[in-house]
């Protein structure tokens, strides 16, 4: 089953994500895909609440700290994103990484999986660099001591794709993934869930989700306007 994921960043509003939800429970979705929404904090729990009944569905936060409990002044553990019924977290996207080290993220993914949440982690080179080097170093730090892939998804997303408009090529998207891959056979010896994420669009949207290496795909500004991306994700009008 392939993974379609939305990242929906700082937008959106309560009475927009009731909007959204509700329209989507009024569609049929694809039984072939998995649909992973990462959604600001302030909106999870009504998300939750208003897709229970759809099948195939999780609801995601876009971040997590990576303490259980204590003092730290306006962050969200795990076993507060797991009391309100949240699947999981997107960890170290691009957009936090600047104030985020990599130790932290590995502590953020510790956590997640000490109560049994999933992580999407998000790794990827800026222009300039090398994309191996960097993403099996974002990789063997972000994972240390973990020891399976079980409830982890990589999701590849070049920074200078990401808000762009340009999506990575799919050539250049097949080497990622057999970097990716070869390093968790040889470190976890697992196949490893990893999907595509940088100006995914509809123009693009099924080239990249059909991709044999690909388990999926992970979109940001394309998933924000629920009547456009339910066209791709649900099978037929009611
Ligand atoms: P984009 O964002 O689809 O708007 O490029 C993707 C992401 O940052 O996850």
């Amino acid at each position: 089953m392939k993974i379609v994921s939305a990242n929906w960043k700082m937008n959106g509003s309560l009475e927009g994500t009731r909007n959204y939800f509700e329209y989507l429970s009024s569609k049929k979705i694809d039984k072939d895909k998995r649909l992973i929404f990462c959604i600001p904090y302030v909106f999870l729990q009504e998300a939750v609440h208003l897709t229970k009944y759809i099948p195939n569905l999780e609801i995601f936060s876009q971040n997590v700290h990576h303490e259980d409990s204590g003092s730290f002044t306006g962050e969200i553990s795990a076993s507060m994103l797991k009391s309100i019924g949240v699947n999981g977290a997107l960890v170290g996207h691009s957009e936090r990484r600047n104030t985020e080290s990599s130790d932290i993220i590995n502590k953020k993914i510790k956590s997640l999986l000490r109560y049994n949440l999933k992580t999407i982690l998000c790794i990827g080179e800026s222009k300039n660099e090398d994309p191996k080097k960097v993403i099996i170093n974002q990789i063997s730090e972000s994972l240390k001591d973990i020891k399976s892939l079980h409830n982890i998804i990589f999701a590849y997303e070049p920074v200078w794709s990401i808000g762009s408009d340009s999506a990575a090529d799919i050539s250049h998207i097949k080497n990622i993934s057999d970097i990716v891959s070869d390093y968790c056979h040889k470190k976890y010896d697992s196949c490893p869930e990893i999907i595509y994420g940088g100006s995914v669009n509809e123009t693009n949207f099924n080239e990249i989700l059909l991709q044999e290496d690909l388990s999926g795909i992970l979109i940001g500004r394309f998933s924000l306007d629920i009547y456009k991306f339910s066209r791709f994700i649900c099978s037929e009008k009611f």
